[in-house]
């Protein structure tokens, strides 16, 4: 455990940033290869593959690329793992013939830098591909246009935008902090019919049945923190990690996320063998923060350590707190079929005194799991 001598509970030396601008990047003005109807058809297939890496590349992007030849594909791969060769590199190492002429589909601009591994974008120049389809431009001020602009100044064509909206719900987290150097945010409850989330008296397990629980370990897995409130440790104990043997990766692979505990009165640091009482506290990369601002907060995960997905699974006090500074980006409601009257907990604690301050959100996805409602909002 990490207690508040950490620098995230010193935010004097903050600077901000400015957080509105979501397009930084202006594109250069050149001409792009217009899209062909096989593109859509064959970008899904590369989103397909990005999805392999989904839980295991942070802080890495999910990228998938498949190549195209004569309308048969003779390559594809994912990136897998941060300091792992890209997407690109292992799809032209599986091309099962020379992939000189073919369509490449890449579901993230490559790469112009040369980081743990060297750029993509001059693998597929010297590889002899004549056409490069990429779903959208990298944010990343290290690439911003550049890969592209490599590729076109060897010759190559260049067809930016197919299926731009699902290739960046891939990467919402990574897409984000690159824009606005602040990590995204889902909050995710657990609630009643009657939106109580906890009884009176704290018991909360459980609300929802196991499936919700389950697909809860999804959310956790592609977290790079999970922010909770100290009454959650006290009254629950949880272990908040990635366990899930379901997740179509081998749980060793996935990064845990860090756990942040916001504790302003230090109830959980300071106390001699407090460790020993809740399982979070043994992680000794738990970190208690007990200063007031969550902006500072979220803006230091993101700068300090790369964190670019952040889930917050708190109580009512927690979540009203994020939502009241406005900066939960996606609200997970998983809603069971269940009342537990009006002396339960609500979902979220915060003082609003007249409609005109209500704080709304758009419905982007409602799916049954399991005998429960899960509900994705996006925050407007
Ligand atoms: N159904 C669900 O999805 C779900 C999920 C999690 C928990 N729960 C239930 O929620 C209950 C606890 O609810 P809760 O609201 O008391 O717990 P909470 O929101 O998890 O934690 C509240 C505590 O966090 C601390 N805190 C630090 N910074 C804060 C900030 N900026 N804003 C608000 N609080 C801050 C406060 O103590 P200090 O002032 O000392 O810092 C506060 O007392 C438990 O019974 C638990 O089972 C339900
Ligand atoms: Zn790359």
């Amino acid at each position: 455990m990490t207690s508040s001598s950490e620098n995230l509970n010193n935010p004097s030396d903050i600077t901000m940033p400015s957080i509105s601008t979501k397009n930084a990047i202006s594109l250069p003005p050149v001409q792009y290869d217009a899209p062909k109807t096989e593109d859509y058809y064959y970008m899904n297939l590369a989103i397909e593959e990005a999805k392999k890496g989904l839980f295991t590349t942070r802080p890495n992007p999910a990228v998938g690329c498949i190549i195209v030849k004569n309308n048969l594909i003779i390559g594809s791969g994912f990136h897998p793992k941060a300091g792992e060769p890209h997407a690109e590199v292992f799809a032209l190492r599986s091309a099962v013939q020379s992939v000189e002429g073919s369509t490449a589909y890449v579901t993230l601009e490559p790469c112009s830098h040369t980081g743990k591994t060297p750029p993509c974008a001059v693998a597929l120049i010297k590889s002899g591909v004549a056409r490069v389809v990429i779903a959208g431009l990298d944010p990343n001020p290290k690439v911003a246009g550049r890969g592209v602009d490599l590729l076109l100044s060897a010759g190559i064509k260049v067809c930016v935008g197919v299926c731009q909206d699902q290739a960046e719900q891939l990467n919402l987290g990574f897409l984000k902090a690159m824009r606005c150097q602040m990590p995204y945010v889902r909050l995710k409850v657990a609630t009643s019919l009657d939106g109580r989330t906890a009884m009176a008296s704290g018991e909360s397990k459980w609300i929802t049945g196991p499936a919700a629980r389950e697909d809860v370990q999804r959310l956790r897995a592609l977290s790079g923190a999970i922010i909770t409130g100290s009454q959650t440790i006290i009254e629950d104990n949880p272990s908040l990690n990635v366990r899930s043997e379901q997740l179509g990766v081998e749980v060793g692979q996935i990064p845990q996320p860090k756990v942040v505990i916001l504790d302003r009165r230090k109830r959980l640091s300071g106390v001699k063998g407090i460790e020993q009482s809740y399982q979070v506290l043994h992680n000794d990369k738990a970190i208690i923060y007990t200063e007031d601002d969550l902006s500072v907060l979220l803006h230091r995960l993101k700068v300090d350590y790369d964190i670019y997905d952040v889930l917050i699974e708190a109580g009512s006090k927690v979540s009203g707190s994020f939502i009241e500074a406005g900066l939960v980006d996606e609200l997970i409601v998983y809603q069971a079929p269940c009342i537990l009257g009006h002396s339960a907990q609500p979902m979220i604690t915060l003082d609003i005194d007249n409609l005109s301050s209500q704080r709304r959100f758009t419905l982007k996805e409602c799916q049954r799991v399991g005998t429960d409602l899960r509900l994705n909002f996006i925050a407007q």
